[in-house]
């Protein structure tokens, strides 16, 4: 039998998933102790069954990560058939490579920890880069967010749709988000200063007066990335502009940036638990575990 853990930090979606799966769901209690370390508890049986622990690693990612871990060891160690890991938003997918002389690549760590839970697969939504899946030794797959996104967006009436990629690393997303919306689709160019963090984005011309724009990313961290494409295609007199985003992080006044720059919605997944995240991954997700059901 199939028994889904949702962790602390994904407690709705894995109810959600639990539903989709018409399995049942094995409740976690959790805790911080007062020096900050993270204990956890599941309440349930969970010899010779397939478990799911969903748990998301949006912040505090360190939190999320050690109960992460702490639940795939403990499903291990309580004699769980197989345990899989689903883990919406994979924390530190960012720096995958190492772009300064001495810098950690710090998600092939956290490829290595999971791993040595002996966790059996893995299963992550819109992941930075799919390259980071080929740092698995286990089977790791990557659900794509669009078609959840495509369906809410496509019930919104929007006119004559535009969807832009704030840098050219989401120009598929935006093309895929595009093809679920019949719409046009284009891209910004972004450059990142290694050292500061601070965002440029280039100045480009596109036709989308009086038409709705949506801006598609992976992550929405500071919001400094949206903002600079957003006052743009304000500038250039779109009608409403959308965001679409899979990790809504919203860190550091991000949602006003936003706002200031001219946004009219900012639409999230349920990823990363926040205050837009109104689509949920749940049925996409589901038809990927199914397949390996
Ligand atoms: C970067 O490559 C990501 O896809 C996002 O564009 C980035 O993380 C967004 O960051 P921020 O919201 O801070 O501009």
């Amino acid at each position: 039998m199939t028994k889904i853990l949702p962790g602390p930090a994904s407690v709705e979606l894995g109810n959600k998933l639990a539903e989709e799966l018409g399995v049942e769901t094995v409740p976690v209690e959790a805790k911080s102790f007062p020096d900050g370390e993270s204990y956890v508890r599941i309440s349930g049986d969970l010899e010779n069954e397939r478990v799911v622990v969903v748990q998301s690693t949006y912040p505090p990612q360190n939190t999320h990560l050690v109960q992460l871990l702490q639940l795939l060891d403990a499903a291990r160690d309580m004699k769980a058939s197989e345990v899989i890991a689903v883990v919406p938003y994979l924390a530190y997918s960012r720096q995958d490579k190492r772009f300064r002389p001495g810098e950690a690549v710090s998600v092939g760590t956290i490829v290595r920890l999971i791993e040595a839970t002996g966790v059996n697969s893995l299963f992550t939504v819109d992941v930075h880069t799919e390259k980071i899946l080929e740092l698995f030794r286990i089977h790791a797959h990557n659900v794509s967010a669009t078609p959840a996104l495509g369906e809410f967006f496509a019930k919104r009436g929007l006119k004559e749709p535009y969807v832009f990629a704030p840098d050219e690393g989401a120009l598929a997303r935006a093309k895929s988000l595009a093809a679920c919306l019949n719409a046009d689709y284009s891209f910004f160019q972004k450059q990142r200063d290694r050292i500061s963090g601070a965002i440029k984005t280039s100045v480009k011309e596109f036709e989308v007066k009086d038409r709705d724009a949506i801006i598609v990313d992976d992550i929405i961290s500071t919001g400094s990335t949206i903002a600079n494409a957003a006052s743009m295609l304000h500038d250039q007199n779109a009608r409403r502009i959308y965001v679409a985003c899979t990790h809504p992080l919203l860190l550091s006044g991000a949602k006003d940036r936003m706002m200031s720059a001219g946004v009219h919605e900012i639409v999230g997944t349920d990823c990363v638990a926040s205050e837009v995240s109104r689509v949920s991954v749940a049925s996409v997700v589901a038809q990927s575990l199914r397949k390996t059901m």
